[in-house]
């Protein structure tokens, strides 16, 4: 009976996924090898709690889209605003999906450089690259394009 509730909710764990998208804003000039740290750990943490999902970083301002059961999407959230290599925390978009973006990634990266500037700029009604206030539409404009079009740093 209770072998049978478990294997239900795990079950239905694996078909609620989420998404969550937010922006934040870098403590410090982070070079690659802070980036790396951050992929490091995100990538060998996303893969054993079944995260997948993107990061960018773009002047001083991240924007991370993270994709996974409900809960655990949560729970990683609020252990990731504790990190003190960023503030500003505020979550863009948040809904339940049927379907992973980033299904080949458990944490892609992609840092801004003189090929791929123009797509943070691009989703943007003003024109500039703002994340906190990008929307559900640009959001997801924003992270088709760099998940098919760009070159990752990985
Ligand atoms: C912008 C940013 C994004 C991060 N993304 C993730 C992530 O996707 N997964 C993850 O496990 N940790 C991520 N981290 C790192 C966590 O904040 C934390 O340092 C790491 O999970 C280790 O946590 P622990 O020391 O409690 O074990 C991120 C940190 C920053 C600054």
């Amino acid at each position: 009976m209770l072998a049978a509730s478990i294997m239900r909710l795990h079950l239905l764990g694996e078909i609620m996924l989420k998404q969550l998208t937010y922006a934040s804003r870098a403590n410090r000039v982070m070079n690659i090898m802070d980036m790396n740290d951050i992929l490091k750990i995100s990538r060998a943490n996303n893969a054993a709690l079944g995260i997948t999902g993107s990061l960018c970083l773009h002047d001083d301002m991240f924007v991370q889209q993270l994709e996974g059961a409900v809960s655990v999407v949560d729970a990683l959230y609020e252990r990731i605003v504790q990190d003190p290599r960023h503030r500003d925390a505020t979550v863009v978009v948040m809904s339940d999906i049927p379907r992973r973006r980033f299904d080949q990634w458990s944490m892609g990266l992609l840092v801004e450089d003189q090929d791929n500037r123009y797509i943070f700029d691009k989703h943007s009604p003003t024109g500039k690259f703002a994340p906190f206030t990008m929307g559900v539409a640009n959001s997801r404009a924003f992270f088709s394009e760099i998940r098919d079009h760009t070159r990752w740093i990985s």
